[in-house]
C-alpha cells in the first residue's frame, strides 16, 4: 500500500522541513541561545536550559517545522506558521543557525512556507514582522515576495529601548510573484 505523502513535512530543493522532535533539542538551544539570535527576537536571553525541549513538546506538525539540510540532516533553524482560521491568514515567525546565516536558505524556508500557507491551508495573506533594524530579516521577506506594508513605531520594548517593527505581508492575489 502506498503511503500517503506528509502534510507536515515540505522539501525544497536543499532543504526538508519537519515536525521538530525530541532529538532535536540540544541543536535548538545551542543555536537560539547565542545572542545574534535573541536580539532579533521575542526569546529570553540568556536562554533558560532546558526551555528548548520544553518548546518543542508544545509544537505542533503542520505549524512548527524544523529546518532540516538535506544533505546531512543538520537541523540548522525553525519556522513556525500560525494560523488565524477566521481570518484566513497566518503569520510566520523563523531563525536560522548562525554559521548558516546568507545562503539562502530561509529564503528557500519562508518561500516554501508561503505555498504551504496557500496551496495547502488555504490561507488569504500571510504577514510576517521584524525589528526595523534586522536587515537580513527585511531581505528574506523581501526576496520571498512579501510588501512592506507599515512601520508600527516604537513598538516593542529591546535591550533598553522601544525600537520599530516593520510589518511585511503577501496576499494569495500576489502570489506567486
Ligand atoms: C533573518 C535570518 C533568519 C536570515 O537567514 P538567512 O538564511 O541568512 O537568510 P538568507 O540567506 O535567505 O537571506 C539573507 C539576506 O539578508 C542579507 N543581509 C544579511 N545581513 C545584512 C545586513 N546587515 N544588511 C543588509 N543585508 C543583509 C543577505 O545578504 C541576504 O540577502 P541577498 O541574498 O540579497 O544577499 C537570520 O539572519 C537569523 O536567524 N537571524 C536571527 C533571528 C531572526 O532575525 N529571526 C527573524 C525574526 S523577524
Amino acid at each position: 500500500m502506498r503511503r500517503a505523502p506528509d502534510p507536515a513535512r515540505i522539501e525544497t530543493e536543499r532543504l526538508v522541513l519537519r515536525p521538530l522532535e525530541r532529538a532535536d533539542a540540544p541543536a535548538v538551544e545551542r543555536e537560539v541561545s547565542r545572542v545574534e539570535i535573541a536580539r532579533m527576537m521575542a526569546i529570553p536571553h540568556p536562554y533558560p536550559s532546558g526551555a528548548a525541549s520544553r518548546w518543542i513538546a508544545q509544537t505542533e506538525p503542520g505549524r512548527d517545522f524544523a529546518i532540516v539540510l538535506r544533505q546531512s540532516s543538520e537541523v540548522i533553524g525553525a519556522i513556525t506558521i500560525t494560523r488565524n482560521e477566521q481570518h484566513r491568514r497566518a503569520s510566520l515567525g523563523y531563525w536560522c543557525a548562525v554559521s548558516c546565516w546568507g545562503r539562502g536558505y530561509m529564503t528557500e524556508a519562508v518561500r516554501a512556507i508561503i505555498e504551504y500557507g496557500f496551496l495547502q491551508l488555504g490561507l488569504n495573506r500571510v504577514h510576517a514582522d521584524c525589528y526595523a533594524d534586522n536587515a537580513a530579516s527585511r531581505r528574506v521577506l523581501e526576496k520571498s515576495g512579501m510588501t512592506l506594508e507599515g512601520c508600527l513605531r516604537q513598538h516593542s520594548f529591546r535591550l533598553g529601548r522601544c525600537v520599530d517593527k516593520l510589518q511585511f505581508g503577501i496576499l494569495r492575489s500576489e502570489w506567486p510573484r
